[in-house]
């Protein structure tokens, strides 16, 4: 097969280049052709024996792209009249077609990975070998930080992956980042901890979270080196909440300077960092960001979780303590709910000795990277007034618009192509510095054979409100 080809007939050109497989490569290519235009409403298709013999792949290949794309809505087909490009241009796929209770949605908000990625077959695998493998007293009920078989399994993991310092008996195993917050925030109230430092942008329900634990938040600034930690000491508070590695989701990582004025902060006044490692693994560009619990382990409560790496159905998550925190946190569990899903723990536990953890990481950092260049490429052929943050690492992005462009209406536009992402705004805590107007556009969420459709209308809709805004000043 030649690296690059022409469709005969057609303006388009297939890059196969990089050992890519041909049958996606067209797959990306014709949608990609159909959503901006360049082949037309109604323009027909070439037949499948022909398309595969003038580029040399197989007539099954070329006959299951024309299938995909006739199921994603770009192509209609007759039998005995051949194939052609959809009316619509810019397709709606059946799936989100309004129904009773409102339109469905595809999922492109900051954070949530894609499910229809997840290893299934890995996973049975891992479920199997923990019932197959468990002892007696593995079936009863479990340690209150969680299974030692796990928590051994993510010492090794976090170390070799994260730079993190943890011993299994310093690790905390709960079902979510939410639930881990929870326990040490009420670990710190009961020690005499008050204020709690968050991220001015950031995720909303943390906050409530800490507040319900007895935690009283306060906005700590967000700028282009992450957040400004120098104001830590005149805010006065005990502990501070940072997503250092990646903002969320301004997505930029926490400068090297603050890194240790953070630590020093810590240190001088006995404070803790709660560190909320949430997309770790997902950086693309550089070598990955080390996280600050390598620094102080005595004074930085990491987070990690399953939930973006495998699925939030998996339900769990760690966190890895400092000595003198983990008897207060089991403390606060033990007043809660015990663990009883020893069980789940045990899979996750195989999962990683198998290292089928890593190698699912591994796979899914390549899809999404692919997705990001994606995005990046279309806004930036598309809307080059529009700024993008964060795009190094992590399942979202944020899109500065162009001057002049209302969030509103680029977030409206998307739910008209049936998407949904929120303004920037949506994520900002209360007396948060106001910021040019932007959207966070995730590209986790939608399911795999759609994501760089899905991509390409998020672009189309930024397009769209950026023109509209662009004839309103005209
Ligand atoms: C900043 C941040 N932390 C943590 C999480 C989630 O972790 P979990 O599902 O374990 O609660 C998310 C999920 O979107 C997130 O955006």
């Amino acid at each position: 097969v030649p690296e690059k080809q022409s469709i005969p007939g057609l303006d388009l050109h297939l890059d196969l280049t990089g050992g890519r497989r041909p049958g996606r490569v067209l797959e990306e290519a014709l949608r990609a052709a159909v959503a901006d235009g360049r082949l037309a409403p109604g323009t027909r298709l070439p037949p499948t024996r022909g398309l595969a013999a003038d580029l040399g792949v197989s007539r099954a290949t070329v006959a299951e792209v024309y299938e995909q794309l006739l199921a994603e809505g770009w192509l209609r087909a007759r039998v005995g009249a051949g194939t052609w490009v959809a009316q619509s241009g810019v397709p709606v796929p059946a799936a989100r077609a309004p129904q009773a209770g409102g339109p469905r949605l595809a999922d492109m908000r900051g954070g949530v990975p894609d499910a229809s990625l997840f290893p299934r077959r890995a996973w049975v695998a891992a479920v199997r070998r923990a019932v197959d493998a468990a002892t007696v007293a593995e079936l009863g009920y479990a340690d209150p930080a969680g299974v030692v078989r796990l928590r051994h399994a993510l010492a090794g993991y976090l170390a070799r992956t994260r730079g993190v310092l943890a011993e299994a008996d310093r690790i905390v195993v709960g079902h979510g980042v939410g639930e881990l917050l929870a326990l040490a925030g009420r670990a710190l109230a009961a020690r005499g901890a008050r204020g709690i430092a968050v991220e001015e942008y950031g995720h909303s329900e943390h906050r409530a979270i800490l507040r319900a634990a007895g935690l009283e938040p306060v906005a700590l600034p967000v700028d282009g080196e992450g957040a400004d930690v120098s104001r830590l000491a005149a805010l006065g508070v005990d502990a501070v909440l940072l997503t250092a590695s990646h903002q969320f989701p301004l997505g930029v990582p926490l400068g090297a300077r603050r890194r240790r004025d953070v630590v020093a902060w810590a240190d001088s006044v006995g404070g803790y960092v709660l560190e909320d490692d949430y997309d770790g693994e997902f950086r693309y560009d550089r070598r990955p960001v080390g996280t600050l619990q390598s620094l102080a382990p005595p004074r930085i409560v990491y987070l990690g979780t399953a939930s973006k790496a495998l699925s939030p159905a998996v339900g769990l998550a760690w966190a890895v303590l400092p000595d003198e925190l983990v008897a207060g946190v089991l403390a606060e569990r033990a007043g809660l709910s015990q663990p009883r899903d020893a069980l789940n723990q045990l899979a996750l536990a195989h999962l990683f000795e198998a290292h089928d953890y890593d190698r699912h990481v591994r796979r899914q950092r390549a899809e999404y990277r692919a997705r990001r260049d994606h995005v990046t490429a279309g806004l930036a052929r598309r809307v080059p007034g529009a700024r993008l943050l964060g795009v190094a690492a992590g399942l979202q992005c944020t899109v500065e618009l162009p001057m002049g462009v209302d969030a509103a209406a680029a977030v409206a536009a998307g739910a008209a192509r049936g998407l949904l992402f929120l303004p920037l705004d949506a994520y900002a805590a209360p007396g948060a510095a106001p910021r040019r107007p932007a959207v966070v556009l995730g590209f986790g969420a939608s399911l795999a054979v759609r994501a760089l459709a899905d991509a390409d209308l998020a672009v189309d809709a930024i397009a769209a409100a950026t023109e509209a805004a662009d004839r309103e000043l005209d």
